[in-house]
């Protein structure tokens, strides 16, 4: 078996899946790439092999391949939306350039298959044709943000590259499109839009309030926790080529909620945890408002059923409760 590559594993979604992909694979056939602004997680640092990686550095992406003999590539570094806004530039030297090195590369290293995440972010605008609830697999595609339109660039490589007629482009690429990611293990990410809603949990249970919300309390957006995230991708990544119509672009869904809606499974399932009258004020961020009101409320993810098989398995409710358990022992050190 060829080796898998891992980018982004000090990320949010990285640090979930590194782990997952070893337990199944065998800790010695996973690499972790980390560009080492973020330290990579002790577990995931002492496990097994790591390297460090810029992305935008073609001729480092190669060598890597080469040396490691990967045969393919879980890519995970990503600059989220909000500060793709904010840095522009360093947003398409990270989401374009740095996707483009790796499919390139791959193609030059003999690499088979590219995992790659889109986003939420790569739909809209919303309307008669592309309704914002349930909104289809397969719709008018002309995103707002900066990190949106790289995502729909990133589902329109899956699509080239996965379908070349020429033979040397031998490049199987696949993604799924993430709503917001919940998750315990890595700290909220600030360059996000949906990570209000891991800031309000974590607060929650180290504070016992969440006083900055920047989005109005009826803004609703999709959201998964992380272990249905990495069951997504690598389930797809293992599914049976014939089967799939789609390449780079299959809407999965979970559950969608407002803060107003978290707030009230928080002081809910809080109470079990001696949180006692959880408060959440807000602190309205206009940028992160404006990206989120160009966000679906909810998404169709009957393609990824029907072509590989996709159901979650975690419900809001189920997810804040772990999610609480787990930061409790961490607090602890109990993990
Ligand atoms: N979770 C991402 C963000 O908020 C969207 O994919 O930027």
């Amino acid at each position: 078996m060829g080796k898998i590559l891992v980018t982004g594993a000090a990320g949010q979604i990285g640090s979930e899946l590194v782990p997952a992909l070893r337990k199944k694979y065998g800790y010695e056939n996973v690499i972790a790439a980390g560009s080492g602004r973020t330290p990579l997680a002790r577990d995931i640092a002492e496990a097994g092999p790591v390297i460090s990686l810029d992305i935008t550095d073609y001729s480092r992406l190669q060598e890597a391949l080469a040396e490691h003999g990967i045969d393919t590539i879980y890519h995970m570094s990503g600059l989220l939306s909000k500060s793709a806004e904010d840095n522009r530039r360093l947003g398409f030297n990270v989401n374009y350039l740095g996707l483009f090195n790796v499919l390139e590369a791959s193609i030059a290293n003999n690499v088979g298959k590219v995992i790659v995440p889109s986003s939420i972010a790569a739909l809209g605008p919303f309307g008669m044709e592309t309704p914002r609830q349930n909104t289809p697999n397969d719709t008018r595609q002309r995103p707002r943000t900066m990190y949106g339109m790289a995502k729909v660039n990133g589902e329109l490589w899956a699509d080239y590259y996965s379908e070349h007629e020429d033979q040397e482009v031998n490049l199987d690429v696949r993604g799924v499109r993430f709503p917001g990611l919940l998750t315990w293990k890595t700290d909220p990410n600030p360059a996000g839009t949906t990570d209000y809603a891991n800031y309000m949990i974590f607060d929650a249970v180290r504070k016992g309030r969440y006083l900055e919300c920047p989005l109005g309390a009826d803004t609703r957006l999709p959201m998964m926790y992380m272990p249905d995230a990495i069951k997504a991708l690598i389930n797809l990544a293992e599914a049976d080529r014939k089967r799939l119509e789609h390449h780079g672009d299959y809407n999965v869904a979970a559950y969608s909620f407002t803060p107003d809606e978290l707030a009230g499974v928080v002081r809910k399932v809080g109470s079990q945890f001696g949180i006692s009258d959880f408060q959440m004020e807000f602190k309205l961020d206009p940028v992160r408002q404006r990206i989120a009101d160009s966000w679906a409320d909810s998404m169709d993810d009957s393609a990824a059923r029907s072509e590989w098989g996709w159901k979650p398995d975690w419900s809001l409710e189920r997810t804040v409760y772990d999610m609480m358990d787990n930061l409790v022992k961490k607090q602890e050190h109990k993990i």
